[in-house]
């Protein structure tokens, strides 16, 4: 079977390459075995690569943060799923054509789910859901403004606002995404720049805005501070930039304004097993029918990986990059 393998920590296209393992063999007791039939490349997964994520393996090591795949055998003991079943997986490792994991980790998706968008439940929606629930408890016609908001995160974070009766303020790069996030239901949006706060507060109409979400980092964590109202906080949970967060001090001295961070596993593991699982059934229901979409700008094979890798490193994509080991789709 084929897998993608890291043999050094560098320049992901430079670094990986699709390599011939044997085969993952049977499920021994309490385990299932899948096909991968799509997986998305994140930036968590270009960071890994690079040698930056907080996970850094022995080396050769198999990126893969998550994936989509259909169940070809289950172990004694296993009865949640059963071959044909559609699953993500919890763990990492992802990037091959096979994957033999402990069933628990195995979680079932509804039947018939568009495979593009069951490649991407794992990581991003649940993000999103956590970063508006875990930080302020905001009231319907409340403001958040958050930055990539034409990003998987991004995009997912204004339609899970909106169906909360929130409004959101959406700092992107180019204004050319204007309509496109309108439509998603964006309620204002913005180019960043440095008199962000100035056209924050003017687009809000003067109301506070108690929540913001940064994933640029670097000068741009500040801006989004300053638009944060006093006593708000902003939540830093990524960093397009590659920087750490640069908030003038005053903001946090003066206006009181607070600096979290999130990561979604340490949010996850906050939670038992049922309040996890109802999260993938509330986000997976709202997949499955169409309200929560996030856009895939191309599928390649695994034997490409060196060139969706690139691909998933440039700036102005209209979507995310997919791999698909066993050309599903
Ligand atoms: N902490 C967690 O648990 C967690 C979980 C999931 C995701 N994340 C983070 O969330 C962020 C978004 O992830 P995603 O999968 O949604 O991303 P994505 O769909 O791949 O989109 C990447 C976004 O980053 C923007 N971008 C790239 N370089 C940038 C720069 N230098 N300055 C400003 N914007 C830049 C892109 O804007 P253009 O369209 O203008 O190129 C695009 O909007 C990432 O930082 C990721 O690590 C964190």
């Amino acid at each position: 079977m084929k897998r993608v393998d890291i043999r050094a920590y560098g320049v992901p296209e430079d670094v990986a390459s699709c390599v011939e393992v044997a085969d993952v063999g049977a499920p021994g007791p309490g385990q299932v075995v899948f096909d991968v039939l799509a997986f998305p490349i994140n930036p968590a997964d270009i960071g890994f690569c690079r040698g930056g994520y907080r996970l850094r393996p022995p080396l050769p090591a198999t990126p893969g943060a998550e994936c989509v795949g259909r169940v070809i055998a289950v172990g004694a003991g296993v009865t949640h799923v059963v071959a044909g079943d559609l699953v993500i997986n919890l763990q990492r490792e992802n990037w091959a054509q096979r994957r033999r994991v402990r069933g628990e980790d195995a979680i079932p998706l509804p039947a018939g789910m568009d495979l593009r968008q069951a490649a991407m439940v794992r990581i991003n929606p649940p993000t999103a859901l956590l970063l508006l629930a875990d930080f302020v408890t905001l009231k319907p016609g409340e403001w958040v403004i958050q930055n990539v908001a034409n990003s998987a995160v991004g995009r997912l974070v204004i339609m899970l606002a909106k169906r909360q009766g929130l409004r959101t303020l959406n700092v992107v790069r180019r204004e050319s995404l204007f309509a496109e996030l309108s439509a998603l239901g964006a309620d204002a949006c913005l180019v960043d720049g440095p008199d962000l706060a100035a056209r924050a507060v003017a687009a809000a109409g003067g109301a506070a805005i108690r929540l913001g979400l940064d994933a640029v980092s670097g000068a741009a964590t500040g801006r989004i501070a300053a638009c944060v109202a006093d006593e708000g906080i902003v939540v830093t949970y990524g960093s397009m930039s590659g920087e750490d967060p640069m908030v003038d001090r005053s903001h946090f001295v003066y206006r009181g304004v607070n600096l979290g961070g999130f990561m979604l596993g340490r949010h996850l593991a906050r939670r038992d097993d049922a309040a996890i699982q109802a999260i993938y059934a509330e986000l997976g229901e709202a997949i499955a029918d169409g309200s929560l979409h996030a856009p895939v700008d191309r599928v390649y094979p695994i034997e490409e990986i060196r060139t969706a890798l690139a691909h998933a490193q440039q700036g102005g994509r209209k979507g995310k990059i997919l791999v698909t080991p066993n050309g599903a789709i």
